[in-house]
């Protein structure tokens, strides 16, 4: 079995040039699948809003919702590192409370550390939760939980905007995180941040420049219904495969196919 993964390893791989991979993951099953896969990075992201709990936004999921499904995570994910989102409304209220519950996800799930959206408006709350001992990720460009601040699904730090991306990224990282996600932003622009950061950069529709890349695991094993959004590349067609198995079972039981004799008990 490989060594479990811990924050100073995706330290390592950007000081060595080596790439990591990173995906969601919301349950038990997932988690073993793409930890014996060998991803890096297990992410119980509040994506999980939209594609596991039926929420219509990412705005809904609550600390006591995600909080199961970090615990099924870690306890099946063996070498992944295991990374909670902190919900919206958790922690920006005060560094007080994003300590606290920071605290409250790492106890209630066995993760390795949390991931919080927001640049400078979130650097006191990173310092904080990390002066509690927890390590952080960040998460700047287009973050889904100010999706109505920024008028859309945008992408972010385009022309004039760049400046200001890199500021926020860099606010990050003074502020003591391990990492950062960059979601929609421009490929060269992710570069170069890559390149002015210390610690690793994690893209999502941000180009290959990052350290490492991280998809939605719905949308990468083509799950969600749906045209799939430009960054995402379907590794399979996992929502055709269930349809069809499941119409061949319900075919199955109609016409008496199933449970055959070996599938049944005898006296
Ligand atoms: O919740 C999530 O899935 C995320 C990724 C898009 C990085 O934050």
């Amino acid at each position: 079995m490989a060594k479990i993964a811990r924050i100073s390893h995706l330290q390592e791989f950007k000081d060595q040039g080596k790439k990591f991979s990173c995906l969601t993951s919301y349950d038990q099953q997932t988690a073993s699948i793409f930890d014996e896969a060998g991803i890096n990075v297990l992410l119980v992201g509040d994506s999980a809003a939209e594609n596991f709990l039926g929420h219509e936004s990412v705005l809904a999921i609550t600390i006591e919702e995600i909080i199961p499904l970090g615990r099924a995570v870690a306890s099946a994910a063996k070498s992944s590192l295991v990374v909670v989102d902190m919900p919206f409304g958790s922690y920006e209220a005060s560094t007080e409370e994003a300590v606290r519950n920071a605290v409250k996800i790492m106890k209630a799930t066995g993760a390795a550390a949390i991931k919080l959206e927001g640049g400078r408006r979130s650097a006191s709350q990173i310092t904080a939760i990390v002066e509690a001992g927890i390590p952080v990720m960040g998460h700047i460009g287009f973050t889904p939980q100010s999706v109505h601040a920024l008028g859309g699904f945008k992408v972010q730090g385009r022309g004039e905007g760049a400046e200001d991306v890199l500021a926020e990224a860099l606010a990050v990282q003074a502020a003591g995180a391990f990492a950062v996600v960059l979601e929609m932003v421009p490929a060269d622009l992710a570069t170069e941040i890559t390149k002015q950061l210390r610690i690793p950069t994690i893209g999502i529709g941000a180009g290959a420049g990052t350290d490492g890349q991280i998809l939605v695991w719905t949308d990468f094993a083509g799950l969600t219904p749906g045209k799939p959004r430009r960054f995402v590349r379907q590794y399979a067609n996992l929502r055709n495969e269930l349809l069809e198995a499941a119409k061949a079972y319900a075919k199955d039981v109609e016409s008496s196919n199933f449970p055959n004799a070996d599938e049944s008990f005898s006296d």
